[in-house]
């Protein structure tokens, strides 16, 4: 199972003139909010604390249905430049960070770590659902050695995403996010698949 989020920190929503202290009290516990203060950019870094636990929320709730969104049970650590750990209920998620200057993203990995495919770009269209597919399908077949039209991403409302090889789906957890500008992905490789 996978996770992932990317937040487009020049999105309106997250600038700093946007954000509220009751929003923060509600999302962030009083560690987080004591971290994300000691921050050299506090502006950014409750986003990059924001979109860890919205990656591993989607992980979780790929993996369980039922899994509820309560933002501060999700409880962020930072464990280095581009590592954060994620602890909810009795379980600790691994979060990989790429920050770069006007965005980051954020993926949180299963267990046993297989080999994982992401990428990120700035998106033109009007449609970002469409930009994350088109990014995951491109990138994605390069990886499986199949042309871009035999693949496809399919989902169900409420469910995460399923990628297709020739109609038949292909196991491996898929995460999209979009936010901003910016549309990510991030795809385990399917047990069994040939993956350069
Ligand atoms: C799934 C969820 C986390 C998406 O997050 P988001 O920040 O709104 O949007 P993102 O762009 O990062 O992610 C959207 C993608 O998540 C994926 N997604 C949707 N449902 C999913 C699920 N159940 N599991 C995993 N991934 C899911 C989809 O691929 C979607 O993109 P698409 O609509 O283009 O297919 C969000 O819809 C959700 O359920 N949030 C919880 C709501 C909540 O409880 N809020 C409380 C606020 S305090």
């Amino acid at each position: 199972m996978i996770g992932n989020d990317v937040v487009d920190f020049d999105d309106p929503e997250a600038q700093p003139a946007a954000s509220h202290p009751r929003f923060d009290r509600r999302v962030f516990s009083a560690v987080e909010r004591k971290a994300i203060a000691a921050s050299t950019d506090p502006g950014r870094e409750r986003w990059v604390f924001w979109a860890a636990k919205e990656a591993a929320y989607k992980l979780l709730r790929a993996a369980d249905s039922t899994t509820v969104f309560s933002p501060r049970k999700f409880e962020v650590t930072r464990v280095g430049p581009s590592r954060a750990s994620v602890r909810w209920q009795d379980r600790v998620l691994h979060v990989d960070l790429e920050i770069r200057q006007r965005a980051v993203h954020a993926v949180a990995r299963g267990r046993g770590r297989r080999h994982v495919v992401l990428a990120t770009a700035e998106h033109h269209g009007a449609d970002p659902s469409r930009s994350v597919r088109a990014l995951a399908i491109e990138t994605l077949a390069q990886h499986l050695g199949a042309a871009p039209g035999e693949l496809r991403i399919e989902r169900a409302r409420g469910c995460p995403p399923v990628l297709f090889l020739r109609d038949r789906p292909m196991g491996g957890g898929l995460s999209l996010s979009h936010h901003g500008r910016y549309v990510a992905f991030a795809c385990e490789r399917p047990p069994g698949a040939g993956w350069g």
